[in-house]
């Protein structure tokens, strides 16, 4: 019997590519399997999520709040995404520590979850993110240094939390249930 494949959507928001990358890593992964078709596109490009089982949602954090286009993804697809498989990662500096990840799960994802509770998500997950320091201008580096202090990120300039097991391990899990 020819098992049909299953087709996956990413979308990311990223404002200087960190959320990006992870994205790509993560349909990396998911494109060796099989079974599974992978689309990867930036939030802001897709007009329809037809056709797909499942939609991966990969953003990062400003100011305590998930990027507003991915705000307004979860606003546009509100009646076809609890169709769906759906599954979130958050990219951000809270996320470097364990504490860290839990206040995102508490604090950041239900800004979404709890607006459309009919969405259900198949797994949620907060990965550490990364800062290149000298590409912001002085404005974002002042923020960024704001960030650093309310989140304890020990960065006196540019860091790199992403922890690459942890989003390998997070891509199998979510496999098991997309599939
Ligand atoms: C201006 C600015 C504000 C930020 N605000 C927060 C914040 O409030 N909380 C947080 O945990 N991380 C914050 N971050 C960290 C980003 O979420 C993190 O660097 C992430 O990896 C950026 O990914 P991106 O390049 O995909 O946007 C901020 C970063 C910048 C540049």
């Amino acid at each position: 019997m020819v098992k049909l494949r299953t087709n996956v959507l990413i979308a990311y928001s990223s404002g200087y590519g960190v959320t990006k990358e992870i994205s790509e890593e993560i349909a990396h992964i998911l494109s060796q399997d099989p079974h599974i078709n992978i689309e990867l596109k930036p939030i802001d490009n897709i007009d329809h999520i037809n056709g797909y089982s499942s939609v991966i949602v990969g953003t990062s954090v400003r100011a305590d709040k998930l990027l507003a286009n991915t705000r307004d993804f979860f606003a546009t697809f509100r009646k076809e995404l609890p169709n769906k498989k759906v599954a979130v990662f958050v990219v951000c500096l809270t996320a470097s520590t364990p504490e860290g990840r839990k206040k995102v799960l508490q604090d950041y994802v239900p800004q979404i979850f709890e607006r459309y509770n009919n969405l259900k998500p198949v797994s949620v997950a907060a990965f550490g993110g990364k800062i290149d320091f000298d590409r912001l201008n002085p404005v974002m580096q002042k923020l960024v240094k704001h960030v650093y202090e309310k989140t304890g990120v020990n960065g006196d300039g540019s860091v790199d939390n992403r922890d690459w097991d942890q989003i390998r391990a997070w891509v199998k899990e979510v496999k098991s249930k997309i599939l």
